[in-house]
Protein backbone atom coordinates (compact mmCIF):
# COMPACT_ATOMS: atom_id res chain seq x y z
CA UNK A 1 0.00 0.00 0.00
CA UNK A 2 2.93 2.34 -1.37
CA UNK A 3 1.18 5.99 -0.76
CA UNK A 4 -0.86 5.82 2.44
CA UNK A 5 0.39 8.47 4.32
CA UNK A 6 -2.67 7.58 6.97
CA UNK A 7 -1.60 6.62 10.23
CA UNK A 8 -2.96 2.96 9.99
CA UNK A 9 -5.89 2.39 12.28
CA UNK A 10 -7.07 -0.99 13.99
CA UNK A 11 -8.63 -2.91 11.06
CA UNK A 12 -12.72 -3.32 11.84
CA UNK A 13 -13.37 -5.91 8.97
CA UNK A 14 -11.18 -7.89 6.86
CA UNK A 15 -12.22 -10.40 3.79
CA UNK A 16 -9.68 -12.59 3.16
CA UNK A 17 -9.43 -15.02 -0.09
CA UNK A 18 -13.39 -14.79 -1.18
CA UNK A 19 -14.79 -16.65 -3.85
CA UNK A 20 -17.60 -16.59 -5.41
CA UNK A 21 -19.18 -18.71 -8.61
CA UNK A 22 -22.44 -17.77 -9.98
CA UNK A 23 -22.52 -21.35 -12.38
CA UNK A 24 -19.69 -21.32 -14.81
CA UNK A 25 -18.97 -16.97 -13.40
CA UNK A 26 -16.28 -16.40 -11.78
CA UNK A 27 -17.15 -13.08 -10.39
CA UNK A 28 -14.71 -13.40 -7.38
CA UNK A 29 -11.35 -15.41 -7.60
CA UNK A 30 -9.75 -14.33 -4.08
CA UNK A 31 -10.83 -10.79 -3.08
CA UNK A 32 -8.56 -9.53 -0.28
CA UNK A 33 -9.71 -6.31 1.57
CA UNK A 34 -8.95 -4.76 5.12
CA UNK A 35 -11.13 -1.96 6.53
CA UNK A 36 -9.37 0.25 8.94
CA UNK A 37 -11.42 2.29 11.91
CA UNK A 38 -12.63 5.57 10.62
CA UNK A 39 -11.66 5.32 6.71
CA UNK A 40 -14.10 5.66 3.92
CA UNK A 41 -13.20 3.23 1.33
CA UNK A 42 -14.22 4.10 -2.14
CA UNK A 43 -15.34 0.82 -4.26
CA UNK A 44 -14.95 0.91 -8.17
CA UNK A 45 -15.07 -1.55 -10.69
CA UNK A 46 -16.68 -1.95 -14.50
CA UNK A 47 -20.77 -3.31 -14.38
CA UNK A 48 -20.71 -6.65 -13.06
CA UNK A 49 -17.28 -6.94 -11.72
CA UNK A 50 -18.93 -7.96 -8.55
CA UNK A 51 -19.10 -5.02 -6.34
CA UNK A 52 -22.87 -5.32 -5.15
CA UNK A 53 -22.00 -9.73 -4.46
CA UNK A 54 -19.04 -8.24 -2.31
CA UNK A 55 -21.62 -5.60 -0.23
CA UNK A 56 -24.30 -8.47 -0.41
CA UNK A 57 -21.78 -11.39 0.79
CA UNK A 58 -20.27 -9.00 3.43
CA UNK A 59 -24.29 -8.14 5.16
CA UNK A 60 -25.32 -12.48 4.18
CA UNK A 61 -27.47 -11.95 1.06
CA UNK A 62 -24.92 -13.61 -0.55
CA UNK A 63 -22.56 -16.75 0.68
CA UNK A 64 -19.42 -16.92 -0.75
CA UNK A 65 -18.16 -20.22 -1.69
CA UNK A 66 -14.63 -19.74 0.02
CA UNK A 67 -12.76 -17.37 2.36
CA UNK A 68 -13.22 -15.10 5.33
CA UNK A 69 -15.07 -12.39 6.41
CA UNK A 70 -13.72 -10.83 9.63
CA UNK A 71 -15.82 -8.75 12.03
CA UNK A 72 -14.74 -8.26 15.40
CA UNK A 73 -12.51 -11.37 15.46
CA UNK A 74 -14.94 -13.67 13.91
CA UNK A 75 -15.34 -14.98 10.28
CA UNK A 76 -18.72 -13.80 10.13
CA UNK A 77 -19.27 -17.01 7.63
CA UNK A 78 -18.80 -19.67 10.40
CA UNK A 79 -21.73 -18.15 12.54
CA UNK A 80 -25.17 -19.49 13.24
CA UNK A 81 -28.34 -17.40 11.55
CA UNK A 82 -29.07 -16.30 15.62
CA UNK A 83 -25.14 -14.81 16.29
CA UNK A 84 -25.54 -13.42 12.96
CA UNK A 85 -28.39 -11.77 13.56
CA UNK A 86 -26.46 -9.23 16.54
CA UNK A 87 -23.91 -9.08 14.24
CA UNK A 88 -26.21 -7.35 11.38
CA UNK A 89 -27.05 -5.05 13.68
CA UNK A 90 -23.44 -3.33 13.78
CA UNK A 91 -23.16 -3.69 10.20
CA UNK A 92 -25.62 -0.83 8.49
CA UNK A 93 -26.09 -0.64 4.32
CA UNK A 94 -27.43 2.27 1.93
CA UNK A 95 -28.38 0.74 -1.17
CA UNK A 96 -29.89 2.31 -4.33
CA UNK A 97 -33.77 2.59 -2.82
CA UNK A 98 -34.08 4.01 0.29
CA UNK A 99 -35.73 0.82 1.76
CA UNK A 100 -38.25 3.27 4.43
CA UNK A 101 -41.46 1.47 5.67
CA UNK A 102 -43.96 3.09 3.16
CA UNK A 103 -47.06 3.13 5.98
CA UNK A 104 -44.49 4.69 8.61
CA UNK A 105 -43.59 8.71 8.43
CA UNK A 106 -39.78 9.97 8.59
CA UNK A 107 -39.85 10.00 12.15
CA UNK A 108 -41.64 7.04 12.53
CA UNK A 109 -39.33 5.05 10.01
CA UNK A 110 -36.22 6.37 11.94
CA UNK A 111 -37.81 6.06 15.57
CA UNK A 112 -38.14 2.25 14.79
CA UNK A 113 -34.61 1.75 13.91
CA UNK A 114 -33.89 3.20 17.28
CA UNK A 115 -36.29 1.51 19.78
CA UNK A 116 -35.63 -2.31 17.78
CA UNK A 117 -31.66 -1.54 18.00
CA UNK A 118 -30.89 0.65 21.29
CA UNK A 119 -32.34 0.96 24.51
CA UNK A 120 -33.26 4.58 24.49
CA UNK A 121 -36.02 6.70 25.72
CA UNK A 122 -38.48 8.49 23.81
CA UNK A 123 -36.90 11.98 25.25
CA UNK A 124 -33.42 10.76 23.73
CA UNK A 125 -34.44 9.19 20.55
CA UNK A 126 -36.59 12.62 20.02
CA UNK A 127 -33.13 14.66 20.34
CA UNK A 128 -31.49 11.99 18.16
CA UNK A 129 -34.42 12.49 15.55
CA UNK A 130 -34.10 16.06 15.62
CA UNK A 131 -30.50 16.30 15.39
CA UNK A 132 -30.28 13.59 12.48
CA UNK A 133 -32.94 15.45 10.14
CA UNK A 134 -31.10 18.39 10.32
CA UNK A 135 -27.92 16.83 9.65
CA UNK A 136 -29.24 15.23 5.95
CA UNK A 137 -31.22 18.79 5.71
CA UNK A 138 -34.78 17.75 6.35
CA UNK A 139 -35.78 19.65 9.40
CA UNK A 140 -39.47 19.56 9.39
CA UNK A 141 -40.07 16.52 7.49
CA UNK A 142 -41.01 14.38 10.21
CA UNK A 143 -44.69 13.83 9.42
CA UNK A 144 -44.23 13.12 5.74
CA UNK A 145 -44.81 9.69 4.68
CA UNK A 146 -42.22 8.63 2.43
CA UNK A 147 -44.52 8.74 -1.15
CA UNK A 148 -44.55 12.46 0.13
CA UNK A 149 -40.82 12.93 -0.16
CA UNK A 150 -38.70 13.51 -3.74
CA UNK A 151 -36.62 10.84 -4.22
CA UNK A 152 -33.36 12.67 -3.15
CA UNK A 153 -35.18 13.13 0.24
CA UNK A 154 -35.94 9.23 0.49
CA UNK A 155 -32.80 8.25 -0.14
CA UNK A 156 -31.26 10.92 2.36
CA UNK A 157 -33.82 9.12 4.49
CA UNK A 158 -32.58 6.16 3.63
CA UNK A 159 -29.55 7.27 4.54
CA UNK A 160 -30.16 8.30 7.87
CA UNK A 161 -32.71 5.24 8.75
CA UNK A 162 -29.35 3.18 8.69
CA UNK A 163 -26.38 5.63 10.02
CA UNK A 164 -28.77 6.91 12.90
CA UNK A 165 -28.16 3.43 14.79
CA UNK A 166 -24.54 4.22 14.95
CA UNK A 167 -23.49 1.05 13.33
CA UNK A 168 -19.46 0.01 13.95
CA UNK A 169 -19.13 -0.18 9.24
CA UNK A 170 -21.81 1.16 7.03
CA UNK A 171 -22.11 -0.26 3.25
CA UNK A 172 -23.15 2.06 0.55
CA UNK A 173 -23.70 0.83 -2.83
CA UNK A 174 -24.90 3.14 -5.12
CA UNK A 175 -26.23 5.48 -2.92
CA UNK A 176 -26.80 8.52 -5.52
CA UNK A 177 -27.81 5.97 -8.53
CA UNK A 178 -30.66 7.60 -10.47
CA UNK A 179 -31.00 11.14 -8.68
CA UNK A 180 -30.36 14.27 -10.37
CA UNK A 181 -26.88 16.48 -10.08
CA UNK A 182 -28.38 18.47 -7.29
CA UNK A 183 -30.10 16.02 -5.18
CA UNK A 184 -26.37 13.55 -5.75
CA UNK A 185 -24.33 16.80 -4.51
CA UNK A 186 -26.67 16.97 -1.76
CA UNK A 187 -26.67 13.18 -0.86
CA UNK A 188 -23.08 13.38 -1.09
CA UNK A 189 -22.49 16.13 0.92
CA UNK A 190 -24.45 14.44 3.88
CA UNK A 191 -22.51 11.38 3.16
CA UNK A 192 -19.21 14.16 4.26
CA UNK A 193 -21.12 15.14 6.97
CA UNK A 194 -21.47 11.67 8.34
CA UNK A 195 -17.49 10.64 7.85
CA UNK A 196 -16.70 13.52 9.49
CA UNK A 197 -18.48 12.66 12.33
CA UNK A 198 -16.43 9.64 12.55
CA UNK A 199 -18.37 6.57 10.45
CA UNK A 200 -16.25 3.80 8.96
CA UNK A 201 -17.40 2.10 5.90
CA UNK A 202 -17.13 1.11 2.05
CA UNK A 203 -18.84 3.06 -0.42
CA UNK A 204 -19.65 1.90 -4.15
CA UNK A 205 -19.99 4.30 -6.36
CA UNK A 206 -19.63 5.57 -10.41
CA UNK A 207 -19.58 8.92 -9.11
CA UNK A 208 -15.71 9.49 -8.91
CA UNK A 209 -15.21 12.72 -8.14
CA UNK A 210 -18.18 11.80 -5.38
CA UNK A 211 -15.33 9.49 -4.27
CA UNK A 212 -12.47 11.85 -4.21
CA UNK A 213 -14.45 14.56 -1.81
CA UNK A 214 -15.76 11.18 0.43
CA UNK A 215 -13.27 8.48 0.45
CA UNK A 216 -9.53 8.17 2.72
CA UNK A 217 -9.03 4.92 0.33
CA UNK A 218 -10.10 3.24 -3.00
CA UNK A 219 -10.07 -0.02 -4.16
CA UNK A 220 -10.59 -1.41 -8.05
CA UNK A 221 -12.09 -4.25 -8.85
CA UNK A 222 -11.21 -6.42 -11.74
CA UNK A 223 -11.52 -9.64 -13.20
CA UNK A 224 -12.27 -11.19 -10.00
CA UNK A 225 -9.80 -9.50 -7.60
CA UNK A 226 -8.80 -6.07 -6.08
CA UNK A 227 -6.80 -4.80 -8.95
CA UNK A 228 -5.26 -1.90 -6.69
CA UNK A 229 -6.02 -0.40 -3.39
CA UNK A 230 -4.44 2.90 -2.27
CA UNK A 231 -4.94 6.69 -0.43
CA UNK A 232 -7.63 8.45 -2.95
CA UNK A 233 -4.06 10.84 -3.55
CA UNK A 234 -2.39 7.81 -4.59
CA UNK A 235 -4.97 6.72 -7.11
CA UNK A 236 -5.63 10.15 -8.59
CA UNK A 237 -2.17 10.31 -9.34
CA UNK A 238 -2.06 6.51 -10.39
CA UNK A 239 0.86 5.77 -13.45
CA UNK A 240 -1.05 2.65 -13.48
CA UNK A 241 -3.64 3.54 -17.07
CA UNK A 242 -6.05 1.41 -15.78
CA UNK A 243 -6.83 3.26 -12.74
CA UNK A 244 -6.19 6.43 -14.86
CA UNK A 245 -9.48 5.05 -17.06
CA UNK A 246 -11.43 5.91 -13.63
CA UNK A 247 -9.62 8.89 -12.38
CA UNK A 248 -10.29 10.23 -15.56
CA UNK A 249 -14.40 9.05 -15.59
CA UNK A 250 -13.61 7.46 -19.23
CA UNK A 251 -13.86 3.79 -17.50
CA UNK A 252 -17.70 4.19 -17.75
CA UNK A 253 -18.64 5.47 -21.34
N1 LIG B 1 -27.92 -14.29 -7.82
C1 LIG B 1 -27.16 -14.30 -8.92
N2 LIG B 1 -27.22 -15.33 -9.79
C2 LIG B 1 -26.44 -15.35 -10.89
N3 LIG B 1 -25.56 -14.39 -11.21
C3 LIG B 1 -25.46 -13.34 -10.38
C4 LIG B 1 -26.26 -13.24 -9.20
N4 LIG B 1 -25.94 -12.09 -8.56
C5 LIG B 1 -24.99 -11.50 -9.34
N5 LIG B 1 -24.71 -12.25 -10.41
C6 LIG B 1 -23.71 -11.93 -11.44
O1 LIG B 1 -22.51 -11.57 -10.80
C7 LIG B 1 -21.85 -10.54 -11.50
C8 LIG B 1 -21.55 -9.40 -10.58
O2 LIG B 1 -22.76 -8.74 -10.26
P1 LIG B 1 -22.82 -7.44 -9.36
O3 LIG B 1 -24.25 -7.08 -9.22
O4 LIG B 1 -22.05 -7.66 -8.11
O5 LIG B 1 -22.05 -6.36 -10.27
P2 LIG B 1 -21.71 -4.86 -9.91
O6 LIG B 1 -20.22 -4.72 -9.89
O7 LIG B 1 -22.43 -4.44 -8.69
O8 LIG B 1 -22.27 -4.10 -11.19
P3 LIG B 1 -23.01 -2.65 -11.31
O9 LIG B 1 -21.91 -1.63 -11.30
O10 LIG B 1 -23.69 -2.72 -12.64
O11 LIG B 1 -23.96 -2.52 -10.16
C9 LIG B 1 -22.75 -10.21 -12.69
O12 LIG B 1 -22.27 -10.88 -13.81
C10 LIG B 1 -24.09 -10.73 -12.27
O13 LIG B 1 -24.84 -11.10 -13.39
MG1 LIG C 1 -23.98 -3.13 -8.27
Amino acid sequence: MTGDQREPGKVVLELIGLKKTFGDKKVHKSINLALREGEVMGLFGGSGTGKSVLIRSIIGLDRPDEGKIIFEGRDLLQLSERQLFAVRMKIGFVFQNGALFDSLTVEENLAYALKEHTKLSDEEIKIKIEKMLELIDMKGSNDLLPNELSGGMQKRAGLARATIIEPKVILFDEPTAGLDPVNTRRLTANIKRLKERGITGIFVTHDIPAAFEICDRIAILNEGVIHVIDSTEAIKHSADPFVQSFVQGAYYT
